[in-house]
């Protein structure tokens, strides 16, 4: 038995979270790598994918869905707001309403629309680097130009640079893209970092857009602030959610766009309209509706066990040296390893893995301050994980 956080109720001990076996489905996660590698037996650990077993409740409503058998056009519909408002309000606090909450079919989508809706061409677009490596062709490849600004490593913690921010800021940036949490690093922002920076963005009128697709995958004794929380204090302010990294249906693409400020939130209305991009799929509603109504419990045990996981890799690494800094995993399934006390790059590393058969992936990818760096994604089962990490040890064992 553990306890529903939320609730507070005992509920049903489930299985341990198991590693879906997820050949021939397609997974891109597991495809590219198995060609790329040339083996079928190969151990994946790189694209931010879950390969844990959705949740039963979020199958079920899926499966009642697909035995109706119309699939016609389909209205997003009162539940759907009411499933976001709720979880919103239950699992972080954030009051919002209705109007404010725009579906959208991917948070990547949600982000390149938002910035063409309030920017033209040659607009200065900032994201925090090392970060997740499509932030960049949201400016790259809408014409706008990218600005980066360096996540500082200081007492063992990533945190912002606010003096460079101020300054690239002056300088004309528009738009900043959040990563909250952060997607390499692990950080979950602090409501004292999210208020300087929004008092930032305020005084140079730069739009934040928050990315917080990882928002529900934070580790016990570290609370996760969404930029929402802001919303009085700032009108230039996005946030952008999704059940996808969570419930592990990034397949079925679904995305939440949250605006108080009427203007931005018309402009952005405009720019799905001239693209006809509205509510996700009818499929990808009811599994959102499933996950945000039914199962906290599970999102409850998901953390927990990727937890577990983080503790088996770091106890992993200090064996094999015990100055390796690991970043402290305060949310997101994604653990950060600096791998230079190795003799290694990230991209060295990643290729002698490789070798024996295990995909993870190069630090450098996320830019170039992660070139000495891992990023070992953790949600899988503790079976796969020990399986990865006995294949690790032929690399950095010997070392
Ligand atoms: C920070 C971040 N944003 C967005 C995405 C992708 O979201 P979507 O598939 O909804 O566009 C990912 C996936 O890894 C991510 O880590």
């Amino acid at each position: 038995m553990f306890k529903d956080t939320v609730s507070g109720k005992g509920v049903h001990i489930m299985d341990d979270f198991t590693t879906l076996d997820r050949k021939n489905t397609g997974a891109a996660k597991w495809d590219m790598a198995r060609k790329r590698l040339g083996r079928d037996d190969v151990l994946v650990f790189s694209v931010a994918d879950s390969d844990y077993e959705t949740p039963k409740e979020v199958k079920a409503a899926l499966q009642r869905r697909v035995r109706h058998g119309a699939y016609g056009y389909t209205l997003a519909g009162e539940a759907y707001h009411d499933a976001v408002m709720d979880f919103m309000e239950r699992r972080y606090g954030l009051a919002t309403e209705r109007d404010w909450i725009l579906p959208a079919p991917k948070v990547l989508t949600a982000l390149a629309l938002i910035i063409r809706a309030v920017t033209d061409k040659g607009a200065k677009i900032l994201i925090q680097s090392p970060v997740y490596n499509n932030f960049p062709p949201l400016a790259e490849a809408s014409d706008r130009t990218l600005v980066k600004s360096s996540l500082k490593r200081e007492d063992g913690r990533f945190v912002m640079d606010y003096a460079d921010l101020e300054k690239k800021f002056a300088a004309g940036v528009e738009v900043m893209v959040l990563c909250s949490p952060h997607n390499p690093v692990g950080r979950v922002w602090t409501r004292a970092e999210l208020e300087r920076l929004i008092e930032l963005c305020k005084q140079y009128d730069v739009y934040l857009l928050s990315d917080e697709i990882h928002a529900d995958i934070i580790m016990e004794g570290h609370t996760f602030i969404s930029a929402g929380e802001f919303f009085a204090d700032h009108d230039r302010l996005a946030v952008v959610t999704a059940p996808s990294k969570t419930f592990n249906i990034a397949g079925l693409h679904s995305a939440n766009i949250i605006i108080k400020d009427e203007s931005l939130r018309d402009k952005t209305k405009k720019t799905m309209r001239g693209l006809f991009i509205g509510a996700p799929n009818l499929l990808a509603m009811e599994a959102l509706k499933a996950a945000y109504t039914e199962c906290d419990y599970w999102v409850d045990h998901q953390n927990a066990h990727v937890k577990d996981n983080y503790e088996r890799l770091v106890s992993a690494f200090r064996r094999w040296h015990e100055d390796v800094f690991v970043a402290s995993l305060e949310g997101t399934y994604l653990a950060w390893v600096d791998v230079s006390v190795f003799g290694l790059t990230g991209k060295q590393a990643a290729e002698r893995l490789a070798e024996e058969g295990v995909v993870v992936a190069d630090g450098g990818v996320y830019g170039e301050e992660g070139r000495d760096y891992l990023r070992i994604n953790l949600a899988c089962s503790k079976e796969q994980l020990e399986e990865g990490l006995a294949r690790m040890e032929k690399v950095f064992g010997d070392i």
